[in-house]
């Protein structure tokens, strides 16, 4: 068979390596890719979210699937517009993907169909999200913006100033655009957070091996939230005791509810969770893979990932037999000297073989270029460094040392990747 698959960043790359490990996969074709995935797959300079650009490559190209994995592009109903013009497709429709695409919608969803996560209310006017705010007097407190706003759109609000300037920046200012027009305002949760990933044909769901994902800047979790700067896999906190308790109180009644409103959801469903004193809450779900956190999930998938893809697209997921390696992964992320703040492009990388990788580890690229034989720097998110290893210290051991190989001019990583999720395990 012959994929093509959407998107060009790490989780894409993560994707391709595991599409490349199956027998029944001949060619993978990736739109618009990035220097390490064109070692890997045939690139087109087809933007991600160019719905009408990427029909047209698939009528020229006629896969016989089409992965699209990016947020945007299934928000805004690529798979739709594939599947009316006779494609098969791995991703949800737009009526399901609106679980990541609205914040309001997912709240709303969770409270009708008693689905733990932090109290809220939702607004569309300024003025009275503040008096809100003011009338609640208890901080932290979080507000979202509703729609996509590229992983910046939550505010923790440590006071009532920082609270209101949200609000504004959010909703006047319209600093994420559209996205802004309403808002969530929800109550602070505490505990240890868990990514989960699922493959769902909106009948069955099964849940993906647990993560941990590292959102923060700088070692410590300090500095600015960004896009995500490492995981690991499994997850620590995420006990047998705690998976059974998400699948009867989240991930099923999630599944059920989506179909129940007519929005049947197919693909992959993150669950982003906090263990909290009260048990797990959602604290978001997206439409999609998570980005790291699928360079160290499918690393330890065993069962051919096509098998799924299909199986979920003909609704027999629960045929299939999805098998996890006993093992660890850990991605530690090289990022631009500056992110996610402004940064500097075009920095040659050092240290990588001609097919973009390093010894001891799988490098994943997220933002590079492939010029003249060379690999270069072209986003703030650059390479995921990740191995895996029969315990979690082992693929933390085998990543830093080959993350350590690597340069480029103004290369940050952090250095404390899953040290938390080690403590834990202590
Ligand atoms: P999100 O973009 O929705 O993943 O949110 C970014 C991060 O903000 C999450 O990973 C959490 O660490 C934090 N966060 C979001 N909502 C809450 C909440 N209600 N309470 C505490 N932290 C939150
Ligand atoms: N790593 C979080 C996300 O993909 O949204």
């Amino acid at each position: 068979m012959n994929i093509l698959v959407v998107g060009g960043g790490g989780r894409e790359h993560a994707i391709i390596k595991k599409l490349s490990e199956s027998s029944r996969v001949d060619k993978i074709f990736c739109t618009p890719g990035n220097g390490g995935i064109s070692c890997y797959a045939e690139c087109f300079d087809v933007a991600a979210t160019d719905i009408d650009g990427v029909l047209a490559l698939s009528k020229k190209l006629n896969p016989d699937m089409v992965v699209v994995a990016p947020d945007d592009p299934l928000v805004l109903g690529m798979v739709d517009v594939l599947n009316e013009n006779g494609f098969k497709t791995f991703g949800p429709n737009k009526a399901a993907a609106i679980i990541e695409g609205s914040k309001v919608f997912s709240k709303d969803l969770m409270k009708k169909y008693n689905i733990p996560t932090a109290k809220y209310e939702t607004f569309d006017n300024a003025e009275k999200a503040i008096a809100y705010i003011k009338e609640q007097n208890t901080y932290p407190t979080v507000v979202k913006a509703d729609g996509l706003a590229l992983g910046k759109g939550v505010v923790i609000a440590l006071n009532e100033e920082e609270a209101v300037d949200a609000v504004n920046s959010i909703m006047q200012d319209k600093i994420f655009g559209e996205s802004g027009s309403h808002i969530v305002i929800e109550e602070f949760l505490t505990g240890p957070e868990v990514s989960v990933l699922s493959f769902t044909d909106g009948k069955t769901v099964v849940p993906m091996i647990s993560s941990m994902d590292h959102k923060r800047a700088l070692d410590n979790d300090e500095g600015l939230n960004t896009g995500g700067m490492g995981t690991i896999a499994p997850n620590p906190y995420y006990t047998e005791s705690v998976a059974k308790e998400c699948m009867e109180k989240i991930f099923l009644p999630t599944i059920n509810a989506m179909k129940n409103e007519g929005r049947t959801f197919k693909g992959c469903l993150y669950f982003g969770l906090m263990l909290t004193p009260n048990g797990p809450k959602v604290i978001e779900y997206n439409c999609r893979f998570g980005d790291p956190e699928t360079q160290v999930v499918l690393p330890l998938l065993d069962t051919d990932i096509l098998d799924i893809f299909e199986a979920i697209y003909d609704e027999r997921l629960s045929d299939i037999d999805v098998k996890w390696k006993n093992e660890s992964c850990a991605c530690v992320i090289l990022a631009s000297g500056g992110y996610p703040k402004s940064y500097e492009k075009g920095k040659e990388i050092s240290g990588l073989d001609d097919k973009g990788q390093a010894d001891g580890a799988f490098v994943y690229h997220a933002g590079t270029k492939l010029k003249d034989g060379k690999f270069l720097t072209n986003g703030g998110r650059v390479l995921g460094v990740t191995a895996t290893g029969k315990d979690l210290k082992t693929a933390l051991d085998n990543a830093y040392t080959a993350a350590k190989g690597i340069t480029f001019d103004k290369a940050h990583f952090r250095k404390d990747i899953g040290q938390r999720a080690l403590k834990a395990l202590k």
